[in-house]
């Protein structure tokens, strides 16, 4: 038998470039990134969720307004060394873990909000030529084994372009990529149709796409040779679905859970979710919970 060689993908790519604007005010000058679900920000849940899949190399397409997601990953001298010297050892290993010795942080600029398709692309030449991770750090997903490592392993059993997906109401398919797919039955199924943003009366099924892709490096080539999609943007969606039937797009069910928190319900769900799971602050939130509820 013939063993074919399955790439690893070593590379993913974080476009936060974006606005904010659905968390207005607190993203006037905060990027929506660095937002604290407990006690981390967003593009921390993101990058340790790559890092957890066995990715090293992480990639973010940044904007204007965005230096503080840099400073996040980067050393924070005087920080360390004040903990260091008042010998908060639990503190100091907490900021230092942020971002580990192994795992190697590029920044890019996206000179124009033109898209996530676009911010796709300004990723190109730090890319190259193979497979890699995409994830939208507003979409903070909680899984075991976390979600991109469940999409690699279903990568490494088929290869191709992957898409997490989940149901969601037909109501809210205007919030999603909508994707159609051969067989509903199985958790990994081929795409055969995939459609940005569609009205409830349109959409091809109620699979939306989470912010989680591992994408095929055709994809570059596929999303310059779209015109402009939904909202005059370069969507990446566009670009996914002008590789169906060229390559094999699969979409994947994950295990877990999702918190849209680009939006203000999204982020409280995720933030009592999280806050109940955490040891500390179990107890207290509870407490608060009963109290509040029965005022
Ligand atoms: C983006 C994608 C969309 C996907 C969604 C997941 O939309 O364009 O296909 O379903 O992320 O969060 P956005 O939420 O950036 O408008």
């Amino acid at each position: 038998m013939v063993k074919t060689l399955i790439p690893k993908i070593t590379k993913a790519v974080f476009p936060v470039g974006g606005m904010g604007t659905r968390f207005l005010p607190a993203t006037k000058a905060i990027p929506k990134e660095m937002l604290p679900v407990v006690d981390k920000p967003l593009i921390q849940y993101a990058v340790e969720e790559a890092y957890a899949a066995g990715i090293r190399q992480m990639i973010f397409v940044t904007g204007r307004h965005k230096r503080s997601i840099e400073d996040h990953f980067d050393t924070a001298y005087e920080l360390e060394a004040e903990l260091e010297s008042q010998h908060k050892d639990v503190m100091l290993a907490v900021v230092r873990s942020i971002k580990p010795e192994d795992m190697d942080c590029i920044f890019v600029r996206q000179p124009r909000a033109l898209g996530l398709g676009h911010a796709v692309l300004c990723a190109e030449n730090l890319v190259g030529n193979e497979p890699f991770a995409v994830l939208l750090a507003d979409d903070l997903m909680v899984g075991e084994p976390p979600v991109l490592k469940q999409m690699i392993q279903s990568f490494s059993t088929a290869p191709g372009t992957v898409l997490a997906v989940q149901e969601v109401p037909r109501e809210h398919t205007k919030r999603y990529g909508i994707v159609s797919v051969h067989s509903d039955q199985r958790a990994y199924a081929a795409v055969d149709g995939i459609v940005e943003k569609p009205a409830p009366e349109d959409a091809p099924s109620t699979l939306g796409v989470a912010g989680r892709y591992i994408l095929s490096p055709s994809i570059f080539q596929s999303i310059r040779s779209q015109p402009r999609g939904v909202g005059g943007e370069i969507q990446l969606t566009d670009g996914i679905a002008g590789l169906i039937g060229v390559e094999p797009v699969y979409s994947l069910r994950y295990t877990g859970t999702r918190y849209d928190c680009g939006s203000k319900d999204g982020f409280l769900q995720a933030t009592i979710d999280l806050a109940l799971a955490n040891p500390e602050l179990a107890e207290s939130v509870k407490d608060h919970m009963r109290a509040s509820l029965a005022r």
